[in-house]
């Protein structure tokens, strides 16, 4: 249809092309007719001021007629453009096309360890006792029997917290917990024999980190006190434990050791879980493994407890689980329990992600 104006006449056929173009030409062309700066449309209406009133009115009418025109192409088109792309999208889904394979998390092997021991005791009755990271002087030695000058207490073996002592307690001095032990106190204190517990918690020593050393590890205390509990408990609770740990048939055998706040004290070993007795580098040759400290709750420990001793008697162990774990499953360096290795935490994980699996 003419508008009277060749100038804009010619403007029709590309007017009429809008509806063929694909989306980079349409956004081209969109510039090139309507941009702001140098579209044709938009100079010839700029032009307009230097026109004569009546050319001006219906030269102008003309001009915003077609600039309308051209609007309501291009945005035909782009809708067009863009559900053709919808369109294309929803029937590109191949959903035949196999799953992104999810990675399921595997227990750490240490928490794994430690879940099933506290397992094992459980079910003989056992209830889980735990207590602060951050003990004074008291809880973690001088209740435990041990002498105000032992060598454990020095800076060297123990991290002492550098913060104001306990004032309400004969030995209030802070430090991080060298073992597990001073729950035995505070579970003695706040709930009187009988008691069967086992408290697992990290412990932290002065130790350099090296192949069998951390300065943070995990242990697992075991407490009982009762009326007449003898060693013979002791031995048989920590075979069962051994047997149910490694397996039926793992023989175990008992040390005779040191520790102030057992009398009589012991270690107890299993047979090395590599070579089964017959010597090997893990257990350095002798075929055995120590896996635990143990022995009769000291007399003086259970008074230090407001616990009659003439009536009651008691046993305790500890043991850590970041060396059992490396025991059980053949861990030469006690620092790979510490990376973030998935091929190590997958190898020795519990069954978790293995390859070909789908969720
Ligand atoms: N607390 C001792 C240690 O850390 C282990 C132990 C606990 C020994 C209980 C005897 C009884 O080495």
């Amino acid at each position: 249809m003419s508008t009277g104006y060749p100038d804009l006449d010619a403007l029709q056929p590309r007017l009429e092309a809008i509806p063929t173009l694909g989306a980079d030409a349409l956004e081209a062309e969109h510039t090139a007719v309507l941009g702001r700066k140098s579209g044709v449309l938009t100079a010839a209406l700029k032009g307009l001021a230097a026109l004569p009133v009546d050319d001006r009115k219906r030269y102008g009418a003309a001009v915003n007629r077609l600039k309308g025109q051209f609007e309501a192409a291009f945005s035909e088109r782009r809708e067009r453009l863009a559900e053709e792309r919808r369109r294309r999208e929803a029937a590109g889904v191949d959903l035949t096309m196999p799953g992104r394979q999810r990675w399921v998390g595997a227990e750490h092997p240490v928490t794994h360890v430690v879940d099933e021991i506290v397992g094992i005791f459980r079910e003989l009755g056992f209830a889980v006792a735990t207590g602060p990271e951050i003990e004074t002087e008291w809880y973690n030695f001088l209740a435990l029997n041990f002498p105000a000058d032992h060598p454990a207490m020095d800076m060297h073996d123990t991290l002492y917290v550098d913060a104001p002592p306990v004032a309400a307690e004969p030995a209030g001095k802070l430090l991080l917990r060298t073992h597990t032990s001073p729950v035995q106190i505070r579970t003695l204190l706040a709930s009187p024999p009988p008691v069967r517990v086992v408290i697992p918690g990290m412990v932290y020593r002065n130790d350099a980190m090296d192949a069998s050393h951390l300065p943070a590890f995990s242990q697992i205390e075991g407490l009982a006190v009762d009326e007449g509990i003898s060693f013979v408990d002791l031995k048989a609770t920590l075979n069962h434990f051994a047997h149910r740990f490694f397996s039926p048939a793992t023989r175990t055998r008992f040390r005779p050791s040191f520790f102030p706040f057992t009398e009589p004290s012991a270690e107890m070993d299993v047979e090395c879980q590599l070579c089964h007795g017959s010597g090997c580098p893990a257990c350095k040759g002798t075929g055995w493994m120590e896996i635990l400290g143990c022995g009769m709750v000291h007399p003086a420990v259970l008074e230090n407890c407001r616990v009659d001793a003439e009536r009651f008697t008691g046993w305790a162990f500890g043991m850590g689980p970041h060396r059992i774990a490396l025991l059980r499953y053949g861990v030469p360096d006690i620092r790979l329990l510490l990376g973030g290795d998935m091929r190590f935490l997958e190898a020795v994980g519990r069954p978790g992600p293995r390859s070909g699996e789908r969720e």
